[in-house]
């Protein structure tokens, strides 16, 4: 809900069981006074301290000193307030700086779409959305602060839209998203940060006086920092505490500062990086900013967590995949890499299908000349020497055995062997002086021109087009460099990346509006665009390239924290690990990829008969337990990272009948007892089964269940805990498929 007290002009939006408060002084300027836990009253300006920072009748004389110390919603460069700004522009003159003052507001039930951007929805029933324009009087450039209040989590979205109604040309240097201005109460930060085969570990470090920043400057991102951040209460732990956390609805260059000041004033701002962009605005032209998320909680991280999960499942992820049990699927990539042909191919989908596996996903090398990574990105036509009949024979051949057929394609790069590279060499991004670097010995195409991204689209679709191709792996292999642009003009080049990431998401909706069955699942190189944005388009995202179970026991952690599990693709591979040589069972393997998207990264026909023999197994624990793990709600109970020993996280159903507790021991500790784990989730006066016992959930929470000792290291376990005496939705399904 949303109101507006006119009397003391304030605004109040309510999420189930949060509050943020906005306030207007001096009829002009736009203070942040609150959020937090649920509050009543708005009488509350008093929290903007306006008597103390200098008093009304100071404010002309001292408004340096009053926009210094001011609690602003959203900072404007160049007036007086020193902090990070979020907006600033530089007229044609190359002066800069603006002061943004309240103008007008409107409140209206739903949300509206950010044209060209992904964005969360919701209707008239989900959600409340406030829209405040703000205007600077010398240049006549406008914001609008667009909030909007979930009914159903507690999140609120928050973004700006830029125009300029003013008769000059303005140079827009910085549009962040999200300003939050608070007292700081000796907190702590939270992020995630990581590399190739090692993303989004959780970081947590005190913050002080000075600037903490999180930023990607690659044009994706990134695997080093992830665009998430969560301010924290000293003592706030999985189940108390309090979290202010914030997650940009965005792929590309982000930044995120939080500074703590000389009164103990704490700002944090989030949005598109400032450094590299400049965008022109015409007048009249207007400029969107991507979306931004904050979720508050008063009872810890896991709470956190789930008002996450539930504002993405429920209001971001667009795709008829979404709750839909997906395919179990082998990749090519780990059993074969470059080195197959279409007898190689089936030879594994034979396999495959008789194990169970129902999609065979064909990975890189299927087209120009490729035989390495070093040539042919941009000529996606087949390679009929390798498979002759094209994808056209072996999709059918491999649905003759039931299965179904996927492709990786990375459309955004282009070899410098390449046939079109040597046709369109103005067609990368370069800065015209030098030559562009390589890496992967790759460039990157020159999304910003929009007959470079048609022609690519074209190219896409005409494969797709070619043969029954059913899910996509869009890859990204490389960050962006030489950020230049032959066809933009000199004074637009500081919007290269972000028109980059425009194109890749235009060229993503035209795949879902052309081909609205694909299971679409992006991927960079591992993980490094695993983000929101990228969750509009596609509902699982490659986590890793690192598929060892140990390894991934650490991502999946970092990554559950925010997103959804069945966003998470994970597959079983080989042992020994491809990237870590470390041998571990078959089994605790498989149990650490149940927690995303299931599948396999192997040679299925290599593996010793025993692991083959398991993967039936598996495959119906997949199917028992994906509607439970990938709708339930999410609890940690252990954190390998944090205690170098064992892992534990619980999934609970929505109605708190059934539960799943997915346990592993990496590491056994001599002469020590069982664990104790205590469940949390569910229902205090219910009876559950558990382990051949019958426990109270009362007695589950708070006294817990010994996890059996287990004699070895690497060894998994999956507890089922169920309502006694209930049949659960799976054995219900059962019973019915059998009457
Ligand atoms: C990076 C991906 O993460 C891998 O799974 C694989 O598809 C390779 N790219 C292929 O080049």
């Amino acid at each position: 809900m949303i109101t507006f007290d006119e009397k003391n002009q304030v605004f109040q939006l309510d999420t189930p069981n949060t509050s943020y408060l906005i306030g207007i002084v001096d009829g002009k300027y736009l203070g942040h006074i609150y959020y937090g836990n649920k509050i009543d009253d708005t009488d509350v300006i008093y929290l903007l301290r306006p008597e103390e920072i200098p008093s009304p009748a100071r404010r002309a004389r001292e408004k340096v000193n009053f926009l210094d110390a001011f609690s602003t919603e959203y900072s404007c460069g160049g007036a007086g307030d020193f902090r990070e700004s979020c907006i600033n522009v530089r007229a044609a003159d190359g002066q800069e700086g603006l002061e943004l003052g309240y103008v007008s507001h409107q409140i209206f039930a739903g949300k509206k779409a950010l044209e060209g951007l992904p964005v969360t929805w919701g209707g008239e029933a989900d959600c409340d959305t406030l829209e405040i324009t703000l205007q600077d009087a010398a240049s006549g450039l406008t914001a609008v602060l667009s909030y909007t209040a979930f009914r159903d989590t507690d999140a609120i979205t928050r973004s700006v839209r830029i125009i300029n109604r003013g008769q000059e040309v303005l140079y827009l240097t910085r549009a962040l998203s999200l300003c939050l201005d608070m007292d700081n109460e000796d907190f702590e930060v939270i992020s995630l940060p990581g590399a190739w085969g090692r993303e989004r570990r959780i970081q947590r470090k005190p913050l002080g006086y000075g600037s903490t920043m999180f930023e990607s400057l690659r044009g994706e991102t990134s695997q080093q920092e992830h665009p998430f951040a969560a301010v924290v209460s000293a003592n706030c732990t999985q189940t108390a505490g309090e979290v202010y956390a914030f997650n940009l609805v965005y792929s590309g260059n982000f930044m995120t500062k939080l500074s703590v000041n000389q009164f103990d004033s704490l700002r944090v701002v989030m949005g598109i990086h400032p450094e590299r962009f400049c965008w022109k605005l015409e007048p009249g032209e207007s400029f969107q900013a991507p979306e931004a998320v904050m979720v508050y909680s008063g009872q810890g991280l896991g709470a956190m967590t789930r008002a996450f999960h539930k504002l993405y499942r429920e209001h971001l992820i667009r795709s008829p995949w979404k709750k839909k049990e997906r395919p179990v699927l082998i990749n090519s990539r780990e059993a074969t890499y470059f080195n197959f042909d279409t007898g190689k191919i089936l030879a594994l989908a034979r396999e495959a299908a008789k194990a169970g596996i129902e999609m065979l996903v064909l990975d890189d090398g299927w087209f120009g000349h490729r035989n390495s990574d070093n040539n042919s990105l941009g000529d996606w036509f087949v390679n009929e020497t390798k498979l002759p009949g094209g994808l056209k024979y072996l999709a059918d051949e491999i649905n003759a055995l039931g299965m179904k057929f996927g492709l990786w394609m990375e459309p955004e790069m282009i070899s410098a062997d390449s046939e079109l590279y040597r046709a369109h060499p103005d067609w990368v991004l370069r800065t015209g002086r030098r030559e562009p670097a390589q890496c992967r010995e790759q460039y990157v195409l020159d999304l910003s021109n929009p007959r470079v991204e048609d022609y690519i689209y074209g190219q896409i679709k005409n494969v797709l087009s070619s043969a029954n191709i059913e899910y996509v792996k869009w890859d990204m292999n490389r960050p962006l460099s030489d950020v230049g642009s032959l066809s933009l003009a000199p004074d637009r080049q500081g919007e290269i990346m972000h028109r980059y990431m425009l194109a890749v998401y235009r060229m993503q909706e035209r795949l879902l509006q052309d081909f609205p069955e694909l299971l679409l699942e992006n991927c960079s190189s591992g993980g490094a665009r695993f983000d929101p944005g990228m969750l509009y388009y596609s509902p699982q995202i490659w986590c890793s390239d690192m598929t060892a179970d140990v390894e991934r026991l650490a991502i999946q952690e970092g990554t559950m924290m925010i997103y959804p599990l069945s966003t998470m693709g994970a597959h079983v591979s080989d042992c020994p690990n491809h990237a870590t040589g470390r041998r571990t069972p078959f089994e605790t393997r498989g149990q650490v990829a149940l927690a995303g998207t299931f599948g396999y990264e192997l040679d299925v026909r290599k593996i010793s008969g025993e692991e083959r023999a398991q993967i039936p197994s598996q495959i119906a624990a997949y199917k028992k337990y994906h509607g439970l793990i990938s709708d339930g709600e999410y609890y940690r109970i252990a954190s390998y990272q944090e205690n170098h020993f064992y892992d534990c996280f619980e999934v609970v159903s929505q109605d708190q009948k059934t539960a799943l507790v997915c346990f592993v021991q990496v590491l056994t500790e001599p002469n020590k007892k069982s664990r104790r784990l205590r469940l949390q989730g569910l229902r205090e006066d219910w009876v559950y089964e558990v382990d051949g016992q019958k426990l109270s959930g009362r007695t589950l929470m708070n006294a817990g269940i010994l996890m059996k000792r287990m004699q070895d290291d690497f060894q998994a376990r999956m507890l089922e805990v169920r309502l006694s005496g209930e049949m659960t939705e799976w054995e219900a399904q059962l019973d019915e498929k059998s009457d």
